[in-house]
């Protein structure tokens, strides 16, 4: 058995007061599982004065050598440092502790994601752990991120902006047209301000509605002459507008903070949440790959679990379910109690 003492960055913003130890063990199991490298036995959660620490194990014989595990747990949404204990062939408790260099597998820095600042900006650690739940959970390991992202409901872009950063493409979709255009100038200076090469197109519509943004970048010229920029896709409509330019089977994961419904940048429109969920997921479901995921965060005011859980599976996207029955249940404000869940399109 290899086991491993996880820091974890400290919740400096108070986002997860009192929920970070849960949401960071959530998504360690789950990543670790999909890949097949489920932590055996319980992940203890530890408060000690001003650390907060996880503590796992994981079987040697499924491949979990300390260079991957050290690569996945880099790519986690709040890891400050790993440890390896009892290295030695006495795999003691109180064995020798060996730090494990962990590092990030990003194409940009973080910057893109926690630059932008505005009211109804989903927190940037959370969406992060959601992307890498969602990959996981489609087969691709997070530390060598690759496809494409979709966020149907996506604001001005935190989960884009962690695609890009991860070196993916994406696609977002949303019908507050400021929201867009606030999203799109960022885009162009962020670039510019980092010297990358880059282009946006924008694409008339006579549906003032539907305005199609495509953003290229690339991290180098090199890149850019050999056709590998990143695309950046954002629609100005509704999230399951079925006339969009979006193939059917091209995205591999769906990543969303579905409205909370209470007003945010002047454009909730729906306040049950099932009731969204049920019209919106036909649409979603046929831009998914089979063996595609999805990963939605929502406000437990407007649904429970049980009823996001059933709509899901109805709509042919199997919940993922982890040992432990964890959750990433934690309070945002007095009107939002968010949760989060992860399902598979099934084959
Ligand atoms: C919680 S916010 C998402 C914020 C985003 N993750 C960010 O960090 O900027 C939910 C978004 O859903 C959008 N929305 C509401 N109804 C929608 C619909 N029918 N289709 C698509 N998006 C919708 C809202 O305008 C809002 O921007």
């Amino acid at each position: 058995m290899n086991r491993y003492t996880l820091y974890l960055e400290s919740d400096l913003n108070r986002v997860f007061t009192g929920s970070l130890l849960e949401i960071a063990s959530t998504e360690l199991r789950l990543v670790l599982t999909a890949l097949e490298m489920e932590p055996v036995g319980d992940i203890d959660q530890v408060s000690d004065g001003r650390s907060q620490f996880l503590r796992f194990s994981v079987d040697e014989s499924v491949d979990a050598d300390d260079t991957t595990v050290a690569a996945i747990v880099g790519q986690l949404s709040a890891s400050a440092a790993l440890f390896r204990i009892g290295a030695q062939e006495d795999h003691a408790d109180d064995g020798p502790v060996q730090p494990l260099s962990i590092s990030e597998t990003l194409a940009y820095s973080s910057e893109l994601v926690t630059t932008q600042r505005y009211r109804g900006k989903t927190n940037e650690r959370l969406t992060r752990a959601m992307l890498n739940m969602a990959l996981a959970s489609a087969g691709i390991n997070p530390a060598e991120p690759t496809g494409t992202l979709l966020d149907p409901m996506c604001g001005r872009g935190t989960s884009l902006n962690w695609a890009v950063a991860y070196g993916m493409s994406a696609i977002g979709i949303e019908p507050d047209r400021s929201s867009l255009d606030h999203y799109g100038s960022f885009l162009e200076t962020w670039a510019k301000r980092q010297r990358l090469p880059h282009k946006m197109h924008k694409f008339a519509n006579k549906d003032s509605l539907k305005r199609h943004r495509t953003f290229e970048v690339s991290p180098n010229r090199a890149a850019q002459k050999a056709d590998e920029a990143q695309t950046v896709d954002t629609f100005n409509a509704d999230g399951a507008d079925e006339s969009l330019h979006i193939k059917n089977g091209s995205v591999d994961v769906i990543v969303s903070d579905l409205p909370y419904g209470i007003q945010h940048q002047g454009s909730a429109r729906e306040s049950d949440t099932s009731e969204l969920l049920e019209r919106v997921l036909p649409a979603w479901h046929q831009w998914a790959r089979p063996g595609g995921s999805i990963c939605l965060a929502w406000n437990l005011k407007r649904a429970g679990r049980r009823d996001v859980s059933r709509v899901l599976a109805v709509a042919g996207f199997e919940p993922v379910t982890v040992t432990g029955g964890h959750t990433m249940r934690h309070k945002v404000d007095s009107t939002i109690d968010r949760d989060v869940i992860v399902a598979v399109k099934r084959n």
